[in-house]
């Protein structure tokens, strides 16, 4: 399904907190902090012309989170940066003078975040970030999961000294006890999603995330002319077409959203003209997509600068696993978990439709840009799906060189 967005707000300009959130200056310091913490790259940017010549357009680029921190997403930018400035931020009242984001490792930092929890609910990729940060500032995490999180993601976030609380339900319920139980403690909620009132917070894990534009747009010769990414709340979508839409005016890229079919509260919010939340219906293989209401702030900057909501199938998901796992023509091989793919399934869905490729604009001069969100956070799903494990896929591409 696809839709135009046709939102009374769509072309008005991001409302003044949204564009200081997602600014250039901004993303310069996220940036700026990232390379200072001594496990991060930038991730790599892959082409893939025998794809993007057998779709008609004259570039495909997969900016490739899978590598992102030791981590495996994107997601490693969001919390982990959120709760680094909040320790900064809170260090800075109790200490009564101002600090830079670099000064996370000094001891009397250090002993304020001695003093601090971080909560928050998650689908695996989220709460490993949170849980990161807290453990690199020395603060402490309490990570809430919903009863569809598998075993090897909540295992992967009790590596990062995470205290676990599982929640009967889906991840909307999960979000709901985190921010009851961490208002009655007195802890800090950083949440990846935003409502009436809490906006500060997610606004600044979507802030994280434009690190990796940043990087992307350095390694692209030329601005891409289209963008699909992928949707669960909505936030990764809003954080790179608001901060495209800033940093390129009215010549920014057309921009799609892609919600799986399943979880489809972007598309649906589109389609009804507000954020609304939808049914649960069967759960999707898109897990970390699997979100059924936005996010508040993400609505509020797609409605103005998302040019089409689309959803993709369950099968699409699957498919653009294993074409990215098996490339043709000579293309690099890439992981890309159950969630990581599915803005290029968009992608690869519009342009084998001549009447939304049109509408689109999508043309042989066409440059996309998509993000493989996830490598295999979830190694033994992957292998299920794909039928080579992860590392056999990668070891492909460094094969190649
Ligand atoms: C791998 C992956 N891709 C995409 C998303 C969607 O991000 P958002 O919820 O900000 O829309 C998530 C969210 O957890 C994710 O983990």
């Amino acid at each position: 399904m696809f839709l135009a967005n046709t939102h009374a707000d769509f072309g008005a300009p991001l409302l003044i907190e949204d564009a200081e959130m997602l600014s250039l200056a901004a993303a310069g310091d996220v940036e700026r902090h990232f390379s200072q913490r001594q496990d991060h790259r930038p991730t790599p940017l892959h082409a893939l012309p025998a794809l993007a010549k057998e779709l008609g357009v004259a570039g495909v680029f997969v900016k490739d989170e899978g590598h992102r921190l030791g981590l495996g997403s994107f997601k490693a930018l969001g919390g982990s940066y959120a709760v680094i400035r909040l320790v900064i931020e809170e260090a800075e009242r109790h200490l009564g003078r101002g600090l830079g984001l670099d000064d996370f490792d000094r001891p009397e930092v250090r002993a304020v975040a001695a003093g601090m929890t971080f909560g928050c609910a998650t689908d695996g990729n989220h709460g490993r970030s949170v849980a990161m940060g807290a453990e690199l500032v020395g603060a402490k995490s309490v990570i809430f999961v919903h009863a569809g999180v598998s075993e090897k993601r909540i295992e992967a976030i009790a590596r990062y000294g995470a205290e676990i609380v599982r929640v009967a339900g889906t991840y909307d319920d999960s979000v709901a006890e985190a921010a009851r139980v961490c208002e009655a403690r007195g802890w800090t909620v950083v949440s990846d999603t935003s409502w009436p009132g809490y906006e500060y917070i997610p606004g600044l894990v979507m802030q994280g995330y434009t690190a990796l534009l940043c990087e992307a747009l350095r390694q692209m010769d030329q601005p891409p002319t289209h963008v699909f990414v992928q949707a669960g709340v909505g936030g990764i979508a809003a954080a790179t077409a608001g901060h495209l839409a800033l940093r390129y005016g009215d010549d920014r890229p057309r921009f799609v959203v892609v919600d799986p079919a399943r979880a489809a509260c972007l598309y649906e919010s589109a389609k009804a003209g507000h954020p609304i939340k939808v049914q649960h219906g069967e759960p999707t293989i898109m897990a970390m997509l699997e979100c059924y209401e936005p996010s508040l702030v993400a609505w509020r900057i797609l409605s103005r600068v998302a040019d089409a909501f689309m959803t993709v199938d369950e099968e699409d998901a699957v498919s653009i696993m294993n074409r990215l796992a098996r490339p043709v023509g000579g293309d690099p091989a890439i992981v890309a978990g159950e969630s990581g793919g599915v803005g290029l399934a968009g992608l690869v869905a519009v342009a084998r439709d001549p009447v939304l490729g049109e509408a689109l604009g999508l043309t042989a001069q066409s440059r996309v840009f998509v993000i493989n969100t996830e490598g295999a956070t979830d190694p033994e799903r992957y292998a299920a799906l794909v039928g080579l494990t992860a590392e056999t896929v990668a070891d492909q591409t460094s094969e190649r060189g």
